[in-house]
């Protein structure tokens, strides 16, 4: 069930926060126009979701407004420790040193929902929808994840090239919003890139490793047994967590571009299976988290 009615009243709640804050008319929180492939634009808001433990960056974001999810109605806060609950508004810093040098807007959700919380698709890709509406074309996309590839090591950060989507669900299912997207989007190239071109040239300027791979997304919150671990791997995952893929498609669906970065936080073999309690998860992510923080600043003009 697409949930059409709550998103757009989320949003307009959302919207009507941040220009109370800001008392200008001239934000660039434009509509969502329509032309879902148009080239992105430079004043519109980057769209950031920052997952499990990754709490970094919000700090420093100038005329910084929070709104909590509490506030939006029918927005659904997550129930998981690592996950602050709220939208934060701001800019990032211009990358010019003159006085009048506007930094680049950006719309970060900081926390969300998922699949095995009892949430429908269509709550967990709210946040996402929501950002569309306010104009958000280029979202970049994060989480914590257990590297499946032997070659990664826990502590590094993963670049997707592609999905899979394994969660069972879709957030397209049933009647479609044509003000929305397509019945039957493209999935060609559900990673931007050009983005991804990006990220790792800026990576490699910067002497930070950034891994390139596929992402698995799995309905959880079991973690994997070892079978599944090696099946995943035959299948060509490269690392596997439990939230994104369904953003990401409703994010295609309105004709988003899509980052998407993993944290590594564990190593996830089939052979030498170690449990990877929730806390050594949030201790590596909140590691992992300053290296990838410093690279979505690094990144963010040229988003
Ligand atoms: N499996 C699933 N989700 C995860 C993992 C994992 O190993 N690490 C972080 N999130």
């Amino acid at each position: 069930m697409q949930n059409f009615q709550d998103v757009q009243r989320a949003a307009a709640a959302l919207r009507e926060a941040i220009q109370a804050s800001h008392g200008a008319s001239s934000l660039p929180l434009g509509a969502r126009r329509l032309d879902n492939n148009a080239s992105p634009e430079a004043d519109a808001p980057i769209g950031i979701v920052l997952g499990t433990g990754l709490s970094c960056m919000v700090e420093r974001l100038q005329d910084r407004l929070v709104v909590p999810y509490a506030d939006l109605p029918g927005f659904p806060a997550s129930s998981v420790e690592g996950h602050a609950g709220a939208f934060v508004w701001g800019r990032f810093p211009g990358a010019c040193d003159e006085d009048d040098c506007v930094g680049r807007y950006a719309l970060i959700q900081q926390g969300r929902c998922h699949l095995y919380e009892g949430r429908t698709p269509a709550e967990v890709c709210m946040g996402v929808r929501v950002m569309a509406l306010l104009g958000v074309k280029t979202l970049v996309i994060t989480n914590a994840a257990g590297g499946l590839n032997p070659q990664f090591d826990a502590g590094g950060i993963m670049c997707m090239s592609d999905i899979i989507n394994h969660t069972g669900h879709s957030p397209l299912t049933g009647v479609n919003v044509d003000d929305w997207g397509p019945r039957f989007p493209d999935m060609c190239a559900p990673l931007d890139a050009d983005l991804r071109a990006l990220a790792l040239e800026t990576a490699a300027k910067m002497g930070l490793r950034l891994e390139r791979g596929v992402y698995i997304g799995v309905h959880g919150p079991e973690m994997e047994t070892p079978a599944e671990t090696r099946m995943y791997r035959q299948w060509g995952a490269d690392a596997v967590g439990m939230s994104t893929v369904l953003e990401i498609i409703a994010a295609r669906h309105m004709g988003m571009r899509v980052l998407g970065l993993s944290c590594l936080t564990n190593k996830n073999l089939p052979d030498c299976m170690t449990p990877a309690p929730l806390e050594e998860i949030l201790a590596m992510a909140a590691v992992t988290g300053k290296n990838l923080g410093r690279l979505i600043r690094a990144m963010v003009t040229k988003l």
